[in-house]
Parts: structure tokens; sequence; C-alpha cells
């Protein structure tokens, strides 16, 4: 398993500068010899010559088999190599997960049951509330095209084209919520998945005013520096560039809200063409792992976080919140990974091969994290993008300060975080958004006390502990409101 190569591989060396415990008698030269130190210490080493045969001719025996050197895990030695160590952590990782499986199966038995799942999306096989809400979500983004082309034109002032696209987006996130809030046919997770999609086209809108808002502004720009040299302003050289207003065709504007991205650009940087053996390669094989992750993930809700639970099903008492914690946060925890895996990895770059999206990095080594921020800045590369474009650099030109934009953008971001649960779970208890407004002192923390990797385990613990707390309070709220009501009657 380990790299041969390495530090620990080296098993021939010179010992040159050691001072002799022989005494005086053997000549300076023999004390220079080369030996395999690797050889042991009971017996005396003879030396060798190139092709391994023992070098009996010259008689020489060698009496010495140490020399100065560190132990390995002492910083001093200057060993890198722990691979060995790593794998045996997976090892350990996954015997001491399968204890704890072995006995959720001999306690609960087989809970998973992908059947059920269904049930989680529809109520009624007749009534698909949450598609009916994606497919009007249409309405939203050509109500915003047609307020572009309009401002494209002159025909519409920008004051006025600001407040439609006020309007437009104001509305894109209270319609889904009143629906999502009243109409009882519509399920918690059909709700999430229709306010997820609401949610992306609101940034993606909000980017797609932004960029054509820069562009009309450069225009202005250049007419105006034209008009000043003289001259008329040319589309110069045949371009192969898409330039403004051009990209205003409803094939541009699908292009983006299917793109996976949330930030708009009018000529994306695109793959030259869709490899067909890559998607067969990855897009069948890759459907079939993507649904075995989806299946693996509900699997683990249902046969491990369940339990955990519905253990502590109590009225709040110190020791069952323990209980979710302890019981709730290893499950969690890994079908938090297997999400991040399933779609930054897995769907993101499909749908990227698929629409020839040139720009693959949806996530960098957020797992190398030695801080809160560095964390936020690789993590979910799409949002971060969009925040540093559309909000914090916007707020720092306006003047404000790096502790007023980020404090912003946290807020933003917790906001949308609440957005999301409360809503479909019809129960406003501000643990997400808490949890997300926390980052901000938890950040200061860990940058103030923790380096290197002290750092890297306080960010790992704050995503193994701290995330599901937050999770599993809203679960066992829920839990408690919607099972529990029904029979405290009776
Ligand atoms: C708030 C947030 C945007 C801060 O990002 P950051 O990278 O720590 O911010 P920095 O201060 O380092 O600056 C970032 C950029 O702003 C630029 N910048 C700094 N000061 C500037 C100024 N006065 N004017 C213009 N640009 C400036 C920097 O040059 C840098 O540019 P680059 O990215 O092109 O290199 C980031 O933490 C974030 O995205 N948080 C929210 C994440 C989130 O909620 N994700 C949800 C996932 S579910």
């Amino acid at each position: 398993m380990g790299d041969r190569g390495g530090a620990g591989g080296s098993r021939r060396r010179r010992t040159g500068s050691r001072p002799s415990i022989q005494g005086g008698s053997r000549p300076a030269a023999a004390e220079e010899e080369v030996r395999d130190v690797g050889a042991g210490g009971d017996a005396p080493v003879r030396d060798t010559d190139k092709d391994g045969d023992v070098d009996v001719g010259s008689g020489h025996w060698d009496l010495r088999c140490h020399r100065l050197q560190d132990s390995l895990f002492s910083s001093d030695s200057g060993f890198s190599n722990y691979r060995g160590i790593l794998n045996w952590c997976v090892v350990m990782l996954i015997l001491s997960n399968a204890r704890l499986f072995l006995e959720n199966l001999i306690k609960y038995g087989i809970l998973v049951d992908p059947i059920q799942v269904v049930s989680l999306f529809l109520k009624d096989p007749y009534s698909w509330p949450a598609l009916c809400l994606v497919i009007v979500a249409n309405i939203f983004a050509v109500a915003a095209f047609q307020v572009e082309k309009r401002l494209a034109v002159g025909a519409l002032t920008e004051q006025a084209g600001l407040l439609l696209h006020g309007v437009n987006l104001a509305t894109i996130l209270c319609f889904p919520a009143a629906v999502a809030f009243l109409l009882e046919s519509i399920t918690p997770v059909g709700s999430v998945l229709a306010l997820m999609v609401y949610t992306i086209l609101f940034l993606k809108l909000f980017s797609y005013r932004d960029v054509n808002l820069w562009c009309r502004e450069r225009r202005a720009g250049a007419k105006a520096k034209a008009a000043l040299a003289g001259k008329k302003a040319n589309g110069g050289a045949a371009q192969r560039t898409v330039s403004y207003p051009d990209n205003l065709t409803y094939r541009d504007l699908y292009y983006f809200l299917f793109a996976p991205t949330l930030c708009y650009e009018l000529n994306f940087p695109r793959s030259p063409r869709i490899r067909k053996r890559f998607l067969l390669r990855r897009g069948l094989a890759g459907q079939g792992g993507r649904l075995f992750l989806t299946q693996l993930q509900v699997g683990l809700i249902q046969q491990w976080m369940v339990p955990a639970i519905q253990n502590s099903m109590k009225p709040f008492k110190p020791s069952g919140w323990g209980r979710v914690g302890a019981g709730g946060a290893v499950p969690n925890h890994l079908i938090w990974l297997i999400f991040f895996y399933w779609l930054f990895h897995s769907c993101l770059n499909a749908v990227a091969e698929l629409m020839q999206f040139g720009d693959r990095e949806f996530y960098r080594d957020w797992w190398n994290s030695e801080s809160i921020t560095y964390f936020w800045q690789n993590w979910n590369i799409p949002v971060h993008k969009w925040c540093l474009r559309h909000f914090y650099k916007p707020m720092l030109r306006r003047g404000s300060s790096k502790w007023a934009a980020r404090t912003g953008v946290f807020l933003a971001s917790a906001f949308f975080h609440e957005y999301l649960v409360s809503i479909p779970l019809r129960m406003f208890r501000l643990w997400a958004f808490t949890g997300m407004m926390a980052q901000i002192p938890l950040a200061w923390i860990v940058g103030r006390f923790f380096r290197g990797n002290y750092g890297n385990a306080a960010v790992w613990l704050s995503l193994i502990i701290g995330q599901p707390v937050a999770v599993l309070m809203y679960v066992h709220d829920y839990y408690v409101l919607n099972r529990e009501a029904p029979t405290a009657g009776t």
C-alpha cells in the first residue's frame, strides 16, 4: 500500500560523519564503508557487491549496525509517508461501523424499504403539486427575459427594469413558499425540491439581470468613447463570441438555466464536443452509480437515523438530545459525504458533459481546510462564486467593510438555509439560520486558536458534530410535533 520510493524505502545509508567507536587500530577508510543499515543488529554484516553476493574475498566484517538517526514519528526525521496509517484509519473506520451496522441489524432487523421512498415525494399518485410548481417556474424566467429584452432596446427605463425585476424575484421566493405552506397535498420532500428549484432560479435570474446590466453600462461607456474619438464603434473583426444584446434569446436563457452554474456569462467556456464514450462510461454507469448512491442515502436514513431519532422521542431532555447527537452524528455525516460526492462530482459533471459546459470546478479541496473560512471558500464553488460576484464584491465596491460584506453574505445564506427547511416542515425554529450565522464567530475562534492539523481537525469536528445537531434538532422537533401530538390527546 505504501510508497516504496518514499523516505521509508531508502535502506542503504552512508555513515561517514559518525565518530569511530572501534578504537584507533582500523584504517579511517574502513570506517567510511557503505553498509546495509537495515540488516539488523544481531550479527556482523559482510559487504556485498552490486549483485548482492557476499564479498568474502576481502574477509572484512562490519562490526557496526547503529547510526545517528531519529525515529520515524519524530518530526525531525523528515519522514512524510503515512499512507499505511491512513489506510489503517479507513480499515478501523469500516470495522467499527460494521460493528454498529451489525448491532443495528440485530436490534431492528431490515428497515430499508425502497417503495416507501415514493411516499416521501407523493401523497396521492394523481396529484403532483411539486412538479406543477416547478413547471410554473418557467413563467418567472420568461418574465425576466421579457424585461431584459425591453431594457436592451430602451423600451423600459433602468428604474422601471429594476422595479420589475425586484417584483419578479420577490415573487419567485414568496409564491412557492405560500403554496408549500398552504397546500396540504404537498409532502415535505416534494416541497424542499420545489423550493430548491425556485431558489436556484432566483440566484440565476439575479445573476442574469446583473450581467445584462453590466453589459448595458459597458455598451454606454463604449458608445461615449467612440463618440469622443469621432468614429463609429464597429463590431470589429468577425467575432465568434456572442456580444450584447445578441445573447438575449430563449436558447441562451435556457442553456444558462440548465447549466451547472449560478453565474451568468455571455460566452461560457464550452467543451468541444460531447464525449460519447465518456457519457457511456460515466453517464450510463454513472447513472447506475447515482441511483445506488441515492438508495444508499435513503437506506442509511431508514436503517440508521430513524431508529436513533425514535429512541430519543421524549419531551426535551438533555439525555435525549445527547443520544440523538451520539447516535445520529455518524450516519448524518456519512449521508452528507455521500450527498457531496453524488451532487458535486457525479451529477454536476454528468450535466456539464451533456451541455458541453467547460468549467468543471464544482468543488475544491475543502477536506484540507485548516480554517472555517477556507471551508466556505472551497466546498460549494457555484454558490461561493455567486456570493463573491453578486453580493460580496459589489458590497465592497460600494464602500462596505469586509466584515460587513461577509456578515451580509452569511445573513443571506442563513436566510436561504432557513427558507429551505422551515417552510417544508411548516415549523419555524431558526436552527439553520443560527447554524449559518454561527459560522462567523466559529471562523474567528478556529482562526485564532487552531493552526495546521489542529485547524483541520476543528473543521472536521464542526462538520461531524455541529451540522448534524442542527439537522437533528429539526428532525426531532418535527417528529415530536407530528407523531406525538395526535397520541397526546387520546
Ligand atoms: C463571504 C465569502 C464570499 C467571503 O469570501 P472570501 O474568499 O473569504 O473573501 P476575500 O475577502 O478573501 O475576497 C475574495 C475576493 O474578493 C476580492 N476583494 C477583496 N477586497 C476587495 C475590494 N475592496 N474590492 C473588490 N474586490 C475585493 C479579492 O481579491 C478576492 O478576489 P478573487 O476571488 O478573485 O481572488 C465566502 O466566505 C462565502 O462564500 N461564504 C458563504 C458561503 C455559503 O454560504 N455557502 C453556502 C453553501 S451551502
